[in-house]
């Protein structure tokens, strides 16, 4: 699943920063000279992607033991872990995303990435706040994550852990996946200048969500984007759905999917 992760976050990153005024963004490297923070980084495989994009990488877990694994695959590639300005660069850290932003502050990274890890935690709303508090205004907040319907269930839970054994049995609870519209939901009520706890409340300052409106029923693609994932089984690869195409809510998005969302600049 991470070349289409890769893919998505390639393609949103260079239509943005072509978008902001940047014409020569280099599209093997469209993570020049930001930080990136990965969220929840397991083995650290998309964390390897994002340092050699170009992004000054920080991958962060939970887990010990994760970050033992994530950093010891990172040590095979010596590049990586160089901390240089001007280059991607890739360092682990053992914390929660809670402890990160109690350290670090808010509004510390460009690029959040936060991988199937929301369908995973007991509080989705606090975790999805703390991570976009961390994205810098006009920064990226990228997720993959499941749909709660009965073809995840069919596909994620019933044939994948009970049936293939693919995934260990439990690994996944249906009532947690959360579904696209969900997302898109908590963002048009998520305030961009709300008080983070480090700062001091601004009196009567008119709302500013992350996403200011929908067309349609969906957010304008420089505002917050759905894509669908799916795997093609005849080829034994995932695939990201084309943007536009026809009825994907219903079919495309109905499982796996990639979510993008734009921190307003102010
Ligand atoms: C299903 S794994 C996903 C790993 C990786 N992102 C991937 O897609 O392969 C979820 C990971 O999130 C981590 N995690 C859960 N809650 C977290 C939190 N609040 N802060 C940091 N990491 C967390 C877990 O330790 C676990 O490694």
């Amino acid at each position: 699943m991470n070349p289409v992760r890769i893919e998505f976050i390639r393609q949103k990153m260079s239509e943005m920063r072509r978008e902001d005024g940047l014409d020569d963004v280099n599209p093997t490297r469209p993570l020049d000279g930001l930080d990136v923070l990965d969220v929840g980084c397991g083995g650290g495989l998309l964390c390897e992607t994002l340092a050699r994009l170009g992004g000054r990488t920080l991958g962060i877990d939970a887990s010990s033991s994760n970050i033992a694994i994530a950093s010891l695959h990172a040590s095979a590639d010596p590049g990586l872990s160089s901390p240089q300005k001007t280059k991607g660069s890739l360092t682990y850290e053992h914390t929660s995303v809670e402890d990160l932003l109690a350290q670090r502050g808010s509004k510390s990274f460009d690029v959040v990435c936060s991988m199937e890890v929301i369908e995973h935690v007991d509080n989705p709303a606090t975790f999805l706040t703390n991570c976009a508090t961390l994205v810098k205004p006009g920064g990226h907040l990228f997720l993959s994550t499941i749909a709660r319907t009965p073809l995840s269930y069919a596909l994620t839970i019933f044939a994948a852990e009970q049936v293939l054994r693919l995934v260990t049995p439990g690994t996944h609870t249906h009532s947690k996946y959360i579904n696209p519209d969900e997302l898109t939901d908590f963002f048009l009520r998520l305030d961009s200048d709300a008080p983070a706890q480090d700062a001091v409340p601004k009196q009567s300052a008119a709302p500013r969500p992350w996403i200011s409106r929908l067309y349609g029923g969906v957010p304008s693609r420089t505002e917050a984007e759905i894509r669908g994932i799916i795997y093609l089984p005849w080829k034994g690869e995932w695939m990201l759905v084309p943007r536009g195409a026809p009825g994907a809510s219903i079919w495309a998005e109905a499982c796996n999917y990639m979510f993008w969302v734009r921190r307003p600049f102010k």
